[in-house]
């Protein structure tokens, strides 16, 4: 990976560091010579013979249980990491022809929760003389979510809107809350793109940032007590764009009709 390297952290605990943005951030901080704490739901041995300097914990962040035995190994080891980088994420197909409740819950669960358990386990720690830094990977899907994904939408609207009050809140004191609103950058996570014309997939690629770009801003973002970072920049004229044109064209990004272009449900008769 050919990320400008900067200093090395001393310590990094990354949640879902099996693909994507959480695998590319695990070898970044592993080649830099940083402690690494990879938190996965599931082994991937590959991955962890590649990085035998990592310490590999398995736990899936929707159990507050799993996440609270986790940081009491980390206490008793005296291994808690000076940055912790909740990247874990899903989306799902939550909201088309009907609004399905065990999907919203999952991506909710995992996007929202899974990080809320992080965060509660570290504010009942006692003040530490060093800083921990405390990273979410929100979304641009903040600002104009999906209606047909609108668990990823709320669940990431929900957790900057935490991330507001909390970096806030704990301003100039040993925990520092920071974000960085992601936009798209090529990964397996789902986007629907197969429900989609060419077209749009077309204009998504053209506005997305690379994975090293993604890595670079993140690992920067956490070396500074900033509260918020946009990456990447390009895309952000892509939401003005669609916020804009949801706000002025009627039912425009609406989700009015479902996934395969039909109509939604018919207008009363006797109205
Ligand atoms: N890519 C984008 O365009 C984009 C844009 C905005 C924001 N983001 C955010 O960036 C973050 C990383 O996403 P990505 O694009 O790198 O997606 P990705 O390639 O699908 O990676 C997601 C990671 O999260 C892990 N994960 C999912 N559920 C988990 C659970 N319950 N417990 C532990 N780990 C779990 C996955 O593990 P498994 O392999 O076990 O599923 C995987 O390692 C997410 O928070 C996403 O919302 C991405």
């Amino acid at each position: 990976m050919s990320v400008r390297r900067s200093t090395p952290v001393p310590s990094v605990l990354i949640t879902g560091t099996t693909s994507g943005v959480g695998r590319a951030l695990l070898e970044h901080y592993d080649h830099a010579g940083s402690a690494v704490i990879s938190v996965n739901r599931r082994r991937v041995p590959q991955l962890e013979s590649r990085h035998p300097r990592v310490r590999f914990e398995h736990a899936d962040v929707r159990s507050p249980e799993a996440v609270e035995a986790l940081f009491d190994r980390l206490v008793r080891d005296r291994q808690l990491p000076t940055v912790l980088i909740l990247n874990a994420g899903i989306n799902r197909v939550d909201n088309d022809e009907t609004f399905q409740l065990p999907s919203f819950r999952e991506v909710v669960d995992t996007n929202l929760y899974g990080v809320l358990a992080f965060v509660a386990a570290l504010t009942r720690l006692p003040p530490g003389p060093v800083a921990r830094h405390v990273v979410a990977i929100s979304s641009m899907a903040n600002y104009v979510g999906n209606p047909y994904g609108l668990g990823y939408h709320a669940s990431k609207r929900a957790l900057t809107s935490c991330f507001d009050v909390w970096s806030q809140m704990y301003s100039g004191s040993d925990l520092v809350f920071q974000q960085v609103m992601l936009g798209p950058v090529p990964t397996t996570i789902y986007d629907m793109g197969e429900h989609f014309p060419a077209w749009v997939r077309r204009t998504k690629d053209a506005f997305s940032g690379s994975l090293d770009g993604a890595v670079q801003a993140i690992t920067q973002l956490a070396q500074t007590r900033k509260k918020k970072l946009v990456y990447p920049k390009r895309a952000v004229p892509l939401y003005v764009g669609m916020y804009l044109g949801q706000s002025l064209v009627p039912g425009l990004f609406r989700g009015r009709k479902t996934l395969n272009a039909q109509p939604r449900r018919p207008v009363p008769k006797s109205e």
